[in-house]
């Protein structure tokens, strides 16, 4: 299932990160798999491996990828280098995120096709995603989980300076109460040309699937579109607590 590239990668990521072994599939989507992995200290991974170019996934290349004006001059002429791109801008989305204090696995090394995160969950099984509790949220968890989301969106917007661009119910992880955004490598700067259209989408997504559930506030798109952008609301934090310059014009520096 995985080719000898693959293979030769993630010995080189179990060695850099100290890992002893990879420990079941945690999801097998159509272009990536993730997999649970155990560090020699016991430490559990997050090992997110892209393995399949569908067309879907090359459609995605051109859509989010070549917009992105820290991504124009990716080679994508095969489809290694491809994989390696949309890895790479996976983990700086990741990283990008982390950074500013956004509920996102915590990201630790991008290597090839490879990704390797925080994993998110407990005693080798993986937290749930929304979609899969909803029926099982009274109304006030359901508010509670809203305004997280809001709120961690305005940090995504408003400091890191970008726009998921797949945010739903399937890309939002609940541990202990406490959302995990994942699945960012289609997150773009806000300076993509359909940066606003993406904007836009995760809006009528997180009304849609709020609004059902109860929430009051998220019944209305523009009104759930105006809190996740309400940049005057929100302190940006750096990881080491210092705070960011709030009125920054542009993307911040990327250098990474
Ligand atoms: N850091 C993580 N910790 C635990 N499980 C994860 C993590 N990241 C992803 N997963 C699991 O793997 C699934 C697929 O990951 P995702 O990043 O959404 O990729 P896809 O592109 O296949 O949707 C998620 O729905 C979730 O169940
Ligand atoms: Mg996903």
């Amino acid at each position: 299932m995985w080719d000898s590239q693959t293979l030769l990668a993630a010995y080189e990521v179990m060695r850099r990160l100290r890992l002893d072994r990879f420990a079941g599939v945690v999801s097998a989507g159509k272009e990536a798999r993730v997999y649970r992995a155990i560090g020699r200290d016991g430490r559990e991974y997050a090992v997110k491996i892209y393995l399949t170019a569908t067309a879907e996934f090359r459609k995605s290349i051109y859509k989010y990828l070549l917009g992105d004006p820290r991504f124009q001059h990716v080679d994508i002429s095969n489809t290694k280098k491809l994989f390696a791109a949309w890895a790479r801008k996976e983990f700086r989305n990741l990283k990008r995120m982390h950074e500013v204090g956004v509920s996102v696995p915590k990201p630790y090394m991008v290597y090839q096709n490879i990704i390797v995160m925080e994993f998110i969950g407990r005693e080798g099984l993986r937290a749930p995603l929304l979609h899969e509790i909803q029926n099982e949220l009274t109304r006030e968890e359901a508010r509670d989980i809203y305004d997280q989301v809001v709120d961690n969106y305005r940090r995504i917007y408003c400091c890191a300076k970008l726009v998921h661009a797949d945010m739903s119910e399937y890309n939002i992880m609940l541990l202990d109460d406490k959302i995990y955004i994942i699945d960012v490598a289609q997150a773009v700067s806000l300076e993509h040309p359909n940066a606003k259209d993406f904007l836009l989408n995760d809006a009528r997504n997180i009304s849609r699937f709020f609004s059902k559930l109860g929430v009051s506030d998220a019944n209305d798109v523009d009104n759930v579109l105006r809190e996740m952008t309400l940049c005057e609301e929100v302190n940006c934090l750096d990881a080491s607590g210092k705070r960011q310059e709030k009125n920054q014009t542009g993307v911040p520096g990327d250098n990474y």
